[in-house]
């Protein structure tokens, strides 16, 4: 896969075990530890990113909330501080570059760092690839690869200042890896995530930077995922420049909604993101039997 790889880096590999450590006992990783550190998880308020916060305060760390959903965030936040965490929660739209950097000014002006930073926020689309409107392409793209890409391009280079050990997830999809009919947008936007997070792993591990890098790349997570696009299917309807629901819509809809009804709980998703820190991974596959599905589509 990684042809032109500086050959003093280690590959990392996809579907088999993550290479070892090469740390000896006195020098184990401080990012194993995570108690009074600061984690910033964008798409915090539900599914998977809410999941990835809840497991950042069980261990003790601060975290920075964002999510657009100005509602949802305000439930989350009141729920992890009644659970004694410390917590700030920021509404952010991870589209803009001026929110992403308004949200690293606010977790450096109230924590004064990040250790770990969670590129979680994403949302998806139905339709064929030429009839997803212009609005479809750039919603879709906007928040799951130009999300990314801010949260890259904002605390990179504070995080690298920091001079402390530090890990940044970015999650994609097995849909990053793959493709599927009638979700080709989503596809897109996934894997210019992994494209994105391949060559930041190789950027920062050819300065021996001390922040590490996964791409996350789920299979079907019971969350409500499926529940935004249909919303904005039908919100469209008679909207001149829009799309609304169609039949196929419909049917991929139902696929989806039933992957998801019947998936991994975005709990153990959660799990398995704190294990692959831990163990330096950087594919974090949740559903490795699940590959070949996604590939026929
Ligand atoms: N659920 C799955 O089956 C699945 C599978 C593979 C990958 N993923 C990815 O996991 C991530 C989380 O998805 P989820 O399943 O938890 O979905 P979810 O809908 O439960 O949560 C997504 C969160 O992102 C927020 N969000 C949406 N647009 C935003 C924006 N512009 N700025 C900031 N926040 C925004 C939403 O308000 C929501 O709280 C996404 O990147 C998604 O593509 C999910």
């Amino acid at each position: 896969m990684f042809s032109d790889t500086p050959t003093s880096i280690q590959a990392p590999t996809l579907f088999h075990a993550s290479p070892t450590l090469n740390v000896s006992d006195s020098e184990v990783r401080d990012m194993r530890e995570f108690k009074g550190k600061v984690a910033v998880v964008t798409g915090a308020a539900n599914g998977i990113g809410r999941a990835i916060a809840d497991v950042c305060a069980r261990e003790g760390m601060k975290v920075v909330l964002a999510d657009i959903n100005k509602e949802a965030l305000a439930r989350a936040e009141a729920e992890l501080e009644k659970a004694g965490s410390t917590v700030l929660a920021v509404q952010t739209d991870v589209s803009k570059a001026e929110d992403v950097e308004g949200l690293a000014r606010r977790t450096y002006d109230a924590f004064g760092g990040v250790h770990l930073l969670f590129n979680n926020a994403g949302v998806m689309t139905t339709g064929t690839v030429w009839e997803n409107t212009l609005s479809d392409w750039r919603w879709v793209l906007g928040v799951n690869l130009w999300g990314v890409i801010h949260g890259v391009r904002t605390f990179v280079p504070l995080m690298l200042g920091q001079g402390t050990e530090g890990h940044i997830v970015n999650t994609a999809s097995m849909r990053g890896l793959s493709r599927a009919s009638s979700n080709g947008v989503y596809c897109v936007s996934k894997h210019g995530v992994v494209a994105l997070t391949e060559t930041l792993y190789y950027e920062l591990a050819q300065r021996d930077a001390k922040i590490k890098v996964s791409v996350l790349c789920p299979g079907a997570i019971n969350t409500k995922i499926v529940d935004v696009p249909e919303r904005r299917l039908i919100e469209h309807q008679n909207v001149p420049g829009e799309r609304g629901m169609t039949p196929e819509d419909e049917e991929t809809l139902r696929e989806l909604r039933h992957g998801t009804r019947t998936g991994m709980s975005p709990q153990a998703v959660a799990d398995k993101v704190f294990d692959a820190i831990r163990d330096e991974k950087f594919y974090i596959i949740t559903q490795p039997e699940t590959r070949f599905e996604s590939r026929d589509g």
